[in-house]
């Protein structure tokens, strides 16, 4: 079975569309981190290696991840039989009450796979699924168990990013994809993250710039290229993704599914432009190279 899946979840700025050209970027490394785990798209579509470790601060995603990871057959009994419908996400929204953490699993995941965008904070959850698009719930089961191969072995952790930071071992590689500094992306997340955790993650990255790598994704602001202008390159980056008619609200037309463009940008503290000599130049990202000094 290739190492190489889908998260198992949907996750409001998650990186799946962005994955072929974040992972050209990747160094060599066997210490794979992600301090703003999310959806861990990367994670799921990298090949695995030695040691990983996997944080967010959002402990009911996190509860989710360790469920799949140590009793995938539990939470996949827990779903039997259940039908993605208006009524059962109603149901699991506003009544259902977890008492164990495998019933705050099944809330989550039920809820993940079927709201809008996979968006968890309670205030923007709504339904949002749909047949021909969404993963229907016969193969969720499928999905749990590739995904619990994936995670045997992931250290799985709900701190705070600064503690990540500063303990993960010299040499360490880190994905690093915080929320957006501009702050309409407050209303997917359940926590806020507000300017001063901006500039508490800049800092703690150039405390630690020496003894590790990292890869970190923003949106394309002046203060974000100020903040990072100690770092060694920034690139700036484009994809082409879709949003299918069942899964955007906004979209009430009969069209299959609506454009959109990613930008952001791509900051490193090593030369990653290796990388892309090492796997190609199919997206010519060479020309969007921008150098800071
Ligand atoms: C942009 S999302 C990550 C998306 C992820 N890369 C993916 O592909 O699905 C940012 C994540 O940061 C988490 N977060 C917010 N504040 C945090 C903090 N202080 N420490 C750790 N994680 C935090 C949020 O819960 C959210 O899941």
């Amino acid at each position: 079975m290739s190492q190489e899946i889908n998260s198992p979840f949907r996750y409001a700025g998650g990186k799946f569309y962005a994955r072929k050209l974040i992972l050209e970027h990747l160094p060599e490394h066997s210490y794979y981190v992600e301090p703003f785990a999310g959806g861990a798209s990367i994670f799921f579509a990298k090949f695995k290696v030695e040691r990983n470790w996997l944080n967010d601060i959002e402990k009911d995603l996190i509860n989710c991840l360790i469920t799949i990871r140590d009793y995938p057959n539990q939470l996949i009994k827990s779903l039997e039989g259940e039908e993605a419908t208006k009524e059962r996400h109603a149901y699991y929204k506003n009544e259902f009450k977890p008492k164990t953490d495998l019933e705050r699993a099944l809330r989550w995941f039920y809820l993940n796979r079927t709201s809008y965008s996979g968006i968890m904070n309670m205030q923007n959850c709504y339904w949002g699924y749909g047949p021909k698009y969404s993963m229907r719930p016969e193969n969720w089961p499928r999905n749990i168990l590739r995904s619990s191969k994936k995670l045997q072995g992931v250290k799985l952790t709900t701190n705070d990013f600064e503690e990540v930071i500063n303990n993960v071992p010299d040499n360490s590689f880190l994905f690093v994809d915080p929320p957006y500094y501009n702050a309409d992306q407050e209303k997917f997340y359940v926590h806020s993250f507000n300017k001063e955790d901006h500039y508490r993650l800049c800092n703690v990255l150039n405390a630690n710039t020496n003894r590790i790598k990292f890869l970190l994704t923003y949106d394309d602001n002046p203060t974000i290229r100020e903040l990072y202008d100690w770092a060694h390159n920034l690139h700036e980056k484009e994809w082409n993704y879709t949003i299918n008619r069942t899964d955007d609200q906004k979209n009430g037309s009969n069209k299959k599914g609506s454009r959109y463009k990613g930008r952001e940008l791509f900051i490193v503290n090593f030369d990653s432009l290796k990388q892309i000599e090492l796997f190609g130049d199919e997206l010519n990202i060479n020309k969007t190279r921008k150098k800071f000094f």
